[in-house]
């Protein structure tokens, strides 16, 4: 599974530790950016994500800015793609579990960043549950 990493200036500080800790772990993640604390606009960043996903080449997103806020709303956009922004370990494994998230949003403005890893992590292992939340996502997701 490819994961790819997208920010904003005010989630580009909180992506590179995030992809620090994904590449120790071996993940194989492609980072579209961008790639300083310069100003820049969220929804570019979201849509080079969602692209590699609709293309097929990366399966699962993390998308940061300052809330989660934009790069959730800029994403789902997409029928295909199901952006959960997340605040803490338990939304991040319901959106797995009951949502099957296939990208994960996060403020870096309004978490901690050992909670924000944690969060990862536990998001990355949750598999979907299926079954009744399948006909659910069914209803507006591919
Ligand atoms: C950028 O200042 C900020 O608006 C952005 O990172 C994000 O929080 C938007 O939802």
């Amino acid at each position: 599974m490819k994961i790819v990493l997208a920010a904003d200036h005010g989630g580009f500080e909180l992506k590179e530790v995030i992809k620090k800790n994904l590449l120790q772990a071996e993940w194989d993640v492609v980072d579209v950016g961008c790639t300083s604390n310069d100003s820049v606009d969220y929804p570019d960043f979201a849509e080079m994500a969602v692209s590699s996903m609709l293309t097929g080449d990366c399966q699962r997103g993390i998308l940061v800015c300052g809330t989660g806020i934009g790069m959730s709303i800029a994403a789902n956009r997409h029928r295909q793609i199901r952006a959960a922004n997340c605040f803490d370990i338990d939304t991040a494994k319901l959106s797995r579990e009951h949502n099957n998230a296939n990208i994960l949003c996060l403020g870096a403005r309004v978490l901690e960043t050992d909670n924000a890893i944690r969060m990862v992590n536990v998001w990355l292992e949750t598999e979907f549950t299926g079954g009744r939340h399948q006909t659910r996502v069914a209803k507006f997701s591919e």
